[in-house]
């Protein structure tokens, strides 16, 4: 298995997900799409682990991956997010390494771990070890709309 929780000099990694503002930002920086605050702040506290990167010189989260997930066997992963000047360092590496040592840990054996995974992150993906379900099992997805009148936010 592969794995490098080594993180370059300058950067430290906390065991939480980044505050809301921050995530949001990270998302839309890294390319990810927008996401609403009422959205981000249920999909916080609702991670089951998550895991930042500070940049130690500016206090700024630049990185992180968060887990979604049943505790029991069923497992997804998302917002595996670095900011462009960050990229190609290692960082999304520990990251990964970090969220898939917790579910090893805390997960009984043969539990199921997903992604959708858009491009950058691909090579990564595989490196630990994830293999494309297709064609057997195609990734779909549906954005809902509200039945109700749109919330004002
Ligand atoms: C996917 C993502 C999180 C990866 O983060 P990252 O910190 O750049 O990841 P790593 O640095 O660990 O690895 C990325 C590449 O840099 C290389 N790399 C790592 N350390 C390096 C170093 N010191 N010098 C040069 N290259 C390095 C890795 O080998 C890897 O190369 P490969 O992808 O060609 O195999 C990041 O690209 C990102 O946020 N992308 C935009 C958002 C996105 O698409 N997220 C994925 C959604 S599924």
């Amino acid at each position: 298995v592969h794995r490098n929780d080594e993180l370059p000099a300058g950067y430290r990694t906390v065991i939480a997900p980044p505050p809301v503002a921050e995530y949001l930002e990270l998302r839309t920086r890294s390319g990810l799409s927008s996401r609403r605050k009422d959205q981000a702040e249920a999909a916080l506290t609702g991670s089951w682990f998550a895991v930042s990167v500070v940049f130690e010189a500016t206090g700024e989260t630049v990185g992180m991956g968060r887990v979604i997930g049943d505790g029991g066997w069923c497992f997804h992963i998302l917002d595996m997010a670095v900011l462009p000047e960050h990229q190609r360092r290692g960082l999304g590496d520990v990251i990964l390494t970090m969220l898939l040592d917790r579910i090893r840990s805390e997960a009984p054996a043969g539990a199921f771990v997903n992604l959708l995974a858009d491009p950058p992150g691909r090579a990564l993906y595989k490196r630990h070890g994830f293999v494309e379900t297709a064609p057997h099992s195609v990734g779909m997805a549906l954005i809902t709309d509200s039945l109700l009148t749109e919330r004002a936010h």
